[in-house]
């Protein structure tokens, strides 16, 4: 059935939705506080760089049914998709988007409606925070309004096949909020839904993250024992992978993206006492950008005023998403103690050049931060020619396959 919706917050995670709601045929309103936002979605325009979802965007029933505001109206549904970023000082989740999203519906809801929760945020904040701000309205939870955290999985760059394809979790404080929520997510997700209550949907998000976090740490770990013992890690790993348990990650340069060095901080502050694991596991992957830039320091101590060009600056391989990414900060530590680097992603507009030869030229080091095909391909197309391009042939690459 079709059904009015307001999703607050368009960006990574709230547009690719809205538009999905939309070409299932709901009316949607995409609120965000960003007036250029707003103002691209009502003119068709889409800031998100990926093909697959500029296809469905342009399709004239998308068209017809997403229109985009910057304040909220009354509707059937209403689903929170606004960022819930770390609060650096304190470690926490910073929640004041989240609440202020809130806020900005409470004029709106009616007897009947659905609020979903798509952000990650620590467990219990949907039963504690969100309830009692709805509550203020003077509707009662599980009564008159209905309550669910349903967290996304997508992966920028494959937007379109995730949001479709994977399974979901959908955690209804009660069961009536499950089922619209369901009703909902069923007309457009393919992969199965999977009903559970609001604090599971809530941690089950955040322990996702964190066993990635946790496992990565563990490889950048193996890596640097690995070093000391003058082996190859990536050939330790395969062998040791040939055991039919044992499943390493790959080690890197460190851990970004909206998600994974975040979130596990979310559990940290719901149970420290039982999170010891996880708060290692975060000092470590945060401190491998730190060694990168000292290796790099050293290869390059005996060149005066060096120049770095710097390869990938996205937080991983094959997407356009830099947010917290530790190909940046590498590149900041290095500039911060004079290094001229330069930066090269195809992926990313303000850094695209017409070839890595041409921005290679003079250069003492290539410092290939991010693997993207894109650039795997074009060294090794044209290895001799960037090497000559170079007043320096050093190519520093980390961890390949
Ligand atoms: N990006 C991902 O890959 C990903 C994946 C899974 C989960 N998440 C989670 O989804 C949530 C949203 O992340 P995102 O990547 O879409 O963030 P984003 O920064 O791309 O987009 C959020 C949007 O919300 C808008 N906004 C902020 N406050 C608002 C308000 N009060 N009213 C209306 N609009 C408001 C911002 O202007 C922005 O456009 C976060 O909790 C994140 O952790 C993100």
């Amino acid at each position: 059935m079709a059904r009015k919706i307001v999703v607050i917050g368009t960006g990574y995670v709230g547009l690719p939705l809205a538009i999905m709601l939309a070409r299932s045929g709901h009316q949607v309103i995409g609120v965000d506080i960003e007036e250029n936002i707003v103002d691209a979605i009502n003119q068709g325009v889409l800031y998100l760089a990926e093909e697959k979802i500029r296809q469905i965007f342009a399709e004239p029933r998308v068209r017809k049914n997403l229109h985009a505001q910057k304040t909220p109206c009354e509707a059937d549904a209403f689903i929170i998709s606004v960022p819930t970023p770390l609060d650096e000082q304190k470690r926490i989740a910073d929640l004041s988007q989240v609440v202020s999203g809130v806020e900005s519906i409470l004029p709106y809801l009616r007897r009947g409606n659905l609020v979903v929760i798509e952000s990650t945020v620590p467990p219990l904040t949907l039963r504690g925070l969100v309830r009692s701000m709805v509550e203020k309205t003077a509707l009662k939870a599980g009564k008159d309004i209905f309550l669910c955290h349903c967290p996304e999985r997508i992966l920028p760059g494959d937007v379109f096949d995730e949001i479709v394809n994977n399974d979901r979790i959908i955690g209804g404080m009660d069961s009536r909020a499950s089922e619209m929520a369901k009703e909902i997510y069923g007309s457009f997700v393919k992969g199965k839904l999977y009903i559970t209550d609001d604090v599971t949907a809530e941690f089950c998000k955040l322990m996702e993250n964190t066993y990635r976090d946790v496992n990565i740490a563990l490889a950048n770990e193996f890596a640097a024992v690995a070093e000391g013992l003058g082996v190859d890690i990536m050939e330790a790993i395969g062998l040791a992978n040939r055991h039919p348990r044992v499943d390493i990650l790959k080690p890197g340069i460190g851990t970004g993206g909206h998600c994974i060095p975040i979130d596990p901080w979310f559990i940290k502050e719901i149970d420290p006492v039982n999170s010891r694991l996880i708060h290692a596991a975060r000092f470590i992957n945060d401190e491998v950008p730190g060694k990168i830039a000292t290796k790099v320091r050293r290869a390059l101590k005996d060149i005066r005023n060096p120049k770095i060009v710097a390869l990938g600056i996205t937080y991983k391989p094959d997407t356009y998403d830099v947010r917290n990414s530790p190909a940046l900060k590498i590149i900041d530590l290095l500039r911060e103690d004079g290094y001229a680097v330069k930066a090269y992603d195809p992926w990313v507009k303000k850094y695209q050049y017409p070839s890595i030869e041409e921005i290679a030229k003079k250069a003492d080091c290539l410092l290939v931060l991010v693997e993207h095909k894109l650039i795997k391909e074009e060294l090794a197309r044209n290895k001799t020619e960037i090497e000559q391009a170079m007043r320096h042939p050093i190519i520093m690459r980390f961890y390949q396959d």
